[in-house]
Order: structure tokens, then C-alpha cells, then sequence
């Protein structure tokens, strides 16, 4: 049985491009019999970026609750947050005593962060070890992520390897699993209100969880349109608004909405409503899910609660075992 583990950010609530790109996916993935799936909220992660304890918080729950909407079955994986297993942070500092500074300061998100951020702290500097920490407290055989992440799964793979050289060079037993990243090939490409891929840091996203009105508010507002007359016909493929309704809707509704553009007399307020519709209908399940988790945080901590008792039980003998390695 292998073990499947990735960490969520927990930057805010996830948005469309999270939802069809990512946590979907990563559903599918944990509803496969032959893993065993871990996923936890990164949220000490989070603190390099984020210093208002009450908004880590809140933006925790907004996650847990989406990925809970969403189908997260917390029977059948692991589901934690990061904090409630404080021995990640101990592994962490291990890992930091055996990996080269100088193979730290070749991180790419580093320095992408620090040329972009405003609190370029030392825990940004360090983060691929706690990342590290994360895999190799878990055994994880298996880490699925995005391209931008290979660099720490290297990072990884590269610690736990010399760790294990260390205690025994001929290999013969290992102290850590060695994991291997797990990418896919087709990920679906999510364009954001501006055409470019949709990203928090680009104010290019829409939030399938928010009030309709809200909701309208972001398509009408940030998708700019051009001034076709109304009775003009219309390029679908140059639309950011049919590109998004594609994604969401049937093939046959699509290419019926790419006919009525292209014979004219329909305008880019009818595709919007359309949008907006596609969004609120296909998503109804979890926009009601998601809206009764965060009515009652209770229930999602109850869930958090027990994937952290299950979390520790593997972490602790972990860390037993390579602090016993290491001399203490
Ligand atoms: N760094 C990852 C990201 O930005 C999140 C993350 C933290 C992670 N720890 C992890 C992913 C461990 C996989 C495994 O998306």
C-alpha cells in the first residue's frame, strides 16, 4: 500500500481554479483503494506570510470546509492540520542541520517570494525544510504537486538521502522513505477573469463558495468584454466568459452557447448570466456544504481533531526513531 501525502496552502478560501484544478483531483486520487492518502492544511506555512492569528484561523477553516464540500471523505484519509503536530517542527530542524546552506540559497520559490514579498523573514528562507519535514515524518512513498513544487521534493529526496547515508552508508537499512513527486500530466488549465491562469496573487480569481451576488458582481466587473454590438456575431474561442463556461458545463451546452455567439444577437451580458448560472447550479452541493461547515466550525474541527490523533500516532514513531539516530 503506498502512502500519498501532499499539504494545502491555507491562503484564503480555495478558488474555481483551486476547486477544478486541484482538490478535485486530489478527491480522485484518495478515493483510490490502493493508497493510503494524507492531507493536511499547511498552516505554520501560512505564519511566513500571515501574522493575524485570528485570519490564519479563519482561512483554515475556509479551506477545511471546501475541501470537506467539495467530497473529502475524512474516513479514508488523514485529513490534519499542520500545528496540531508540533513534532513536524523538531523533524524540521534536524533536516535544517543536514542540508547545505548553500543548496538552500538555490531555492527559485525563495527567491520568486522575496523579490515580491514585503516580509522576507527567515522562516520563508527555511520553508523547504519544514516542507521536508512534512514528507519524511509521514513515510510518505508519494507526493502529489504542482510543477512549481519539484524543486522542494528535490530538496527532500536529497535530505533524506544523505540522513540516511549518514547512519548507514551501505544502505542496507533506511532511516527515511525516500518519496517521489507524483505530477499530472493534464491538469486542467484554469484561465482566471483576465485570461491568465487563475491565481490568488493575480486578483484574477472567482469564488464558487460566494453569494451569487458577489459572484456577479466578479464576472461583470472583471471580465472585460469588447463592444461587439449586441447583433454582431462573436468569437467564442477569444472569450474568457465561454472559456469558463466550457469548463463547466456539457459539450452539447457549450457548443450551444458557441452558436449562439457566433450567429450574433446574443451579447456577452447573456454569456455572463450564463456563467454565473453554470457556476451557482453546477456548484450547488458544495456551495451548501461548504456554507453549513462554516456555520458550524465545530463539526470541522471534530474532523481535524481526530486526522491529528491519527497523524501523531505515525509521527511520533518517526521522530522516535530518528532522534534515537541522532543521539538524543
Ligand atoms: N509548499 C506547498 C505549496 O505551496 C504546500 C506544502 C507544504 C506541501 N508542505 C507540503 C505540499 C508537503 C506537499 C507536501 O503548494
Amino acid at each position: 500500500m503506498a502512502r500519498v501525502l501532499t499539504g494545502i496552502q491555507s491562503t484564503g478560501t480555495p478558488h474555481l481554479g483551486n476547486v477544478l484544478g486541484a482538490i478535485r483531483p486530489a478527491i480522485d486520487l484518495a478515493k483510490n483503494p490502493e493508497n493510503e492518502s494524507f492531507l493536511f492544511i499547511a498552516d505554520l506555512h501560512s505564519l511566513t506570510q500571515i501574522k493575524d492569528g485570528a485570519q490564519l484561523r479563519k482561512n483554515t477553516h475556509a479551506v477545511a470546509s471546501a475541501w470537506l464540500a467539495c467530497g473529502l471523505d475524512a474516513d479514508r484519509t488523514v485529513f490534519y492540520r499542520q500545528s496540531d503536530v508540533p513534532e513536524v517542527t523538531e523533524l524540521a530542524w534536524y533536516l535544517s542541520c543536514y542540508f547545505p546552506y548553500q543548496r538552500m540559497t538555490l531555492a527559485h520559490s525563495f527567491k520568486e517570494k522575496s523579490d515580491r514579498l514585503k516580509d522576507v523573514n527567515a522562516g520563508l528562507f527555511s520553508y523547504p525544510m519544514l516542507m521536508a519535514a512534512d514528507i519524511l515524518l509521514y513515510d510518505a512513498h508519494f507526493v502529489p504537486v504542482g510543477k512549481d513544487q519539484l524543486q522542494h521534493l528535490e530538496m527532500t529526496r536529497s535530505v533524506a538521502q544523505r540522513i540516511n547515508h549518514q547512519f548507514d552508508p551501505t544502505h542496507a537499512r533506511e532511516l527515511l522513505v525516500v518519496p517521489e513527486p507524483l505530477t499530472r500530466e493534464n491538469v486542467m488549465l484554469v484561465p482566471g477573469t483576465d485570461g491568465e491562469k487563475m491565481s490568488k496573487s493575480k486578483a484574477n480569481t472567482l469564488d464558487i463558495f460566494a453569494d451569487p451576488k458577489a459572484l456577479k458582481k466578479a464576472i461583470n466587473k472583471q471580465i472585460v468584454t469588447d463592444a461587439t454590438p449586441l447583433e454582431d456575431p462573436k468569437d467564442p474561442d477569444s472569450s474568457v466568459v465561454y472559456e469558463l463556461y466550457a469548463l463547466l458545463s456539457s459539450e452539447a451546452e457549450a457548443a450551444e452557447m458557441a452558436a449562439k455567439l457566433r450567429a450574433g444577437g446574443y451579447g456577452w451580458g447573456h454569456a455572463k448570466k450564463a456563467l454565473l448560472e453554470a457556476i451557482v447550479d453546477g456548484f450547488h452541493i458544495e456551495r451548501e456544504r461548504f456554507a453549513h461547515y462554516m456555520a458550524h466550525l465545530e463539526e470541522v474541527e471534530a474532523v481535524l481533531q481526530k486526522g491529528a490523533e491519527q497523524a501523531r500516532e505515525t509521527a511520533g514513531q518517526t521522530l522516535a526513531r530518528v532522534r534515537a539516530e541522532m543521539g538524543y
